[in-house]
């Protein structure tokens, strides 16, 4: 662990930001200094909630020298408007996911951390889930031997007042609906766990939000560089929502988790640590099922100490923005295949989807 606590500053003080305030509050190696958000009513209670001081403005957080990392909570197409400039001020910066909605704009993002030799991470926090790490374990160790299948199942649930909220929760080039916006990082795990996509076979539909213009449903077929196969299904139309599931198997072996849980661990060469991998997560932590505050801190807590780290160590971060690169191009071509009505290639030719 880190001697050092490093100073962090938060742009947007809304739903994820408490995530983040009590993610800093509760490390002992990062410091919360300020935040800064349009809504002074936001802003006012985020800062009362979890410390820091309100900054008058984003530049204001940029120009404080005490701040070493900032974490960008905005809406999903300004994260490059607040991004960019921040390394470019000599800021480290975490991301909330997807990295952007735009491949150009991501590529844009990641130019400027490395000009400016700054660390870019972006906040898919699953990864940091003892389940998936030991999912993660397994396959680097080869224990799956050739992977065969990765799936993905989110049946969540999100009533209609959740996309009316706020104005961008219902706008699809501005990163709403269920693919981008919460499928995301069950997309990004498949990535994470099995490897690169080739092909993507995606359609979508609106099961249960008719006053929404989104997609609230998604499934897709992919085809992964390896040979692989897997399947997404998602939707926030399910009531009353479940932890999502993850499955991965190969050919000497298949684990799946639910949420936290271990729900299967089994190989053909059976290991001593795998009765303590199989007991993970039985005192479960929240996974978002049932709505937007279904969540533990602790995710964000270890990707903020993990920057920590990288900073300290000069080494990446464990989620780089090259890796979140392509999850959003995968995500990016389920629309495009959603609205051709058939298969999609990667790489992508335009990241022009919506
Ligand atoms: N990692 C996760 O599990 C997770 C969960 C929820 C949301 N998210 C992501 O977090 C981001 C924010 O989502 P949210 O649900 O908190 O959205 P939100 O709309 O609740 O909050 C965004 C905040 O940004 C502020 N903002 C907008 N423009 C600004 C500006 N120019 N300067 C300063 N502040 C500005 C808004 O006033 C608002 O308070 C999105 O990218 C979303 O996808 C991630």
């Amino acid at each position: 662990m880190s001697d050092n606590r490093m100073g962090f500053g938060v742009v947007g003080c809304g739903l994820v930001s408490q995530f983040h305030g009590a993610a800093i509050m509760n490390s002992e190696m990062a410091d919360l200094i300020a935040a800064t958000d349009l809504d002074e009513a936001r802003l006012s209670e985020f800062v009362g909630q979890w410390g820091g001081e309100e900054a008058e403005s984003f530049e204001a957080v940029l120009e404080d020298d005490r701040i070493d990392v900032v974490n960008i909570l905005t809406p999903n197409a300004m994260h490059a408007d607040f991004a960019i400039p921040a390394l470019e001020a000599g800021k480290h910066v975490i991301v909330e996911k997807p990295p952007e909605m735009k491949l150009t704009r991501t590529d844009d993002m990641i130019a400027a951390a490395e000009e400016n030799d700054r660390k870019l991470a972006i906040c898919l926090q699953v990864h940091f889930r003892e389940s998936i790490r030991a999912m993660k374990n397994a396959v680097e160790e080869g224990r799956f031997g050739k992977l065969l299948e990765g799936d993905a199942y989110m049946k969540w649930f999100r009533d209609t007042s959740y996309y009316l909220m706020d104005d961008w929760r219902g706008k699809r080039e501005q990163g709403a609906g269920v693919t981008i916006q919460h499928a995301f990082h069950y997309i990004d795990l498949l990535h994470h766990l099995v490897g690169p996509v080739k092909v993507v076979d995606a359609r979508m539909t609106n099961l249960a939000h008719p006053d929404v213009q989104l997609e609230d449903t998604l499934k897709a077929f992919l085809y992964f560089e390896n040979g692989a196969e897997g399947l997404v299904e998602a939707s926030t139309a399910l009531w009353p929502g479940r932890p999502p599931r993850i499955e991965v198997n190969g050919e000497n072996g298949t684990a799946i988790t639910e949420g936290e849980v271990m729900l299967a661990w089994d190989f053909r060469e059976a290991r001593p640590e795998d009765q303590d991998i199989l007991a993970i997560g039985r005192d479960t932590i929240a996974a978002g099922g049932t709505g937007a505050a279904d969540l533990s801190y602790e995710e964000h807590m270890w990707l903020i100490e993990d920057m920590v780290e990288a900073i300290e160590q000069d080494r990446d971060p464990y989620v780089t923005a090259q890796s979140a690169r392509h999850t959003l191009e995968i995500a990016l071509a389920m629309y495009q295949s959603a609205d051709a009505g058939e298969p999609v290639e990667l790489p992508l030719e335009s990241d022009s989807v919506f």
